[in-house]
């Protein structure tokens, strides 16, 4: 499998309520390698670009205000398989419905406030990556440096 990278977000109800380290944490045990991290707090129209691919949607609105309501801690992670890995580790979009164990189920309060972020498929990785991050900002090493 290919060494992939994604791009996730802790949300502002999770930086809210300090669940940054017990997510980090649960990432890192589960062997995925933050290569880029900051904090930021989006502004609406930084919340709204990020999310254009669901301007269309009936919880535009309130997904980028709530997006822009607090900081959050944006991460690059890479590894192999990363996209699907980390997507798995979260849980489905609504906490009710997520599996136990993964991060939604344990800390999520809603269908939007849902703690975490991650991208959906190589290319919208690359363009998340991109929103929030340049290239010296992100440690990655060639895959055969040993
Ligand atoms: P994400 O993009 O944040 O990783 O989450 P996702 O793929 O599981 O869900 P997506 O369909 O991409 O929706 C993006 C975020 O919008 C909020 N949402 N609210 N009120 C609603 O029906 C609704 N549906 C989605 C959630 O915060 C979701 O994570
Ligand atoms: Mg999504």
């Amino acid at each position: 499998m290919a060494v992939e990278q994604t791009l996730t977000i802790i949300k502002p109800d999770a930086v809210a309520r300090g669940l940054m380290g017990k997510v980090l944490e649960t990432l890192e045990m589960e062997g995925m390698k933050i290569v880029g991290m900051k904090m930021v707090q989006l502004t609406k129209r930084g919340a709204e670009g990020f999310y254009q691919v669901h301007r269309l949607q009936p919880f535009f609105d309130s997904l980028t205000t709530y997006m822009s309501s607090g900081p959050v801690m944006v991460a690059v992670l890479e590894g192999e398989g990363i996209i699907e890995r980390l997507r798995r580790l979260m849980g489905v979009t609504d906490p009710q419905k997520a599996a136990p164990g993964t991060l939604r189920h344990r800390y999520g309060i809603s269908v939007q406030e849902n703690v975490i972020h991650g991208s959906d498929s190589p290319e919208t990785a690359q363009w998340e990556i991109g929103y929030f991050f340049s290239q010296m900002e992100i440690h990655s090493r060639p895959v055969n440096s040993g």
